[in-house]
């Protein structure tokens, strides 16, 4: 049941399969809300609208957690802000209350890629109709493995410079469970609430952590892209979260031995 009314609500989770979509699906259905789950497997797909004026009906709140495998900032950039247009205009039609959506900590000064197109959804979640929130994540422990796949190179792995303080995506789920029914104003643009894990951990380490419990005998390499314009934001820092971040484990090495 909601904490707050006594009464559970309907949430429909776009992404409802994804990384941090199915443990929000968890953590609102452990708590007693009504979810509908969407993505393309559950026959809703947020780009084209499909599906998604008969999923919402009757739905309060909608939780954005889908994405795009795409780097490439204009396929990413027209994935978020199709689907934000699409939540708006089905989700007012559906006489949806809020729309609530995860990002990245620390992606103002993006400039290009993946991150630069999370800006372009900020944004769009936040033109309206609908009310909106925006929550900004670290990166997920789970993120690591798939740094690691893009990165690989025979018996070489090669992992982005970048100082990050790791997240469990199911902490991330509580999170944004919490803050889409809390009471309480709706974003202004201006400041987002943060959540992080509970230590700024090395990218590289997490790697070699991963690689020892798969048995994985390969080399792990940190390095610097010289060619992302969004280097120094990377590797000096930009991307831990700010002093009124909400903190929470499980550390990498925690969570690793415990996925959840
Ligand atoms: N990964 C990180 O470290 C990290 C950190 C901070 C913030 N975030 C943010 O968290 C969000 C979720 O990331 P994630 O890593 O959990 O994603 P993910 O694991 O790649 O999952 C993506 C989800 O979106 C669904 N999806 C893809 N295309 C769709 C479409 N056209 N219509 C409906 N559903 C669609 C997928 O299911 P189907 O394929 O079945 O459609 C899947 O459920 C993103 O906004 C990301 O920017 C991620």
């Amino acid at each position: 049941m909601d904490a707050g009314t006594g009464t559970g609500k309907k949430i429909a989770v776009a992404g409802a399969t994804g990384r941090v979509g199915r443990h929000v699906v968890d953590v609102l259905k452990e708590r007693g809300h009504d979810v509908v789950a969407m993505s393309r497997s559950e026959g809703v797909d947020v780009v084209t609208g499909k599906g998604l004026v008969e999923a919402l009906a009757g739905v309060e709140v909608v939780i954005d957690a889908a994405s795009t495998p795409s780097p490439d900032q204009q396929e990413a950039t027209e994935f978020f802000t199709a689907a934000a247009r699409n939540l708006h205009d089905a989700g007012s039609k559906a006489g949806v209350e809020r729309l609530v959506v995860v990002s990245i900590i620390g992606i103002d000064g993006s400039t290009s890629g993946y991150n630069a197109a999370k800006l372009a959804h900020e944004r769009a979640a936040l033109a309206g109709p609908l009310p909106a929130r925006v929550l900004r994540a670290a990166q997920f422990h789970e993120f690591v493995e798939v740094l690691m796949q893009w990165g690989r190179q025979g018996d070489v792995v090669y992992v982005p410079k970048m100082r990050t303080q790791l997240v469990a995506a199911r902490t991330v789920a509580e999170a944004l469970a919490d803050l889409a029914l809390a009471p309480g104003a709706d974003s202004d643009g201006t400041t987002f609430p943060e959540v992080a894990g509970p230590r700024e951990e090395s990218l590289e380490s997490a790697a070699r952590l991963v690689a020892a419990r798969r048995g994985d005998q390969v080399e792990i390499v940190a390095v610097s892209d010289p060619a992302n314009p969004d280097r120094e934001l990377f590797e000096n820092g930009g991307l831990l979260p700010g002093a009124h971040a909400r903190l929470a484990g499980p550390s990498f090495e925690e969570w690793i031995d415990v996925p959840s």
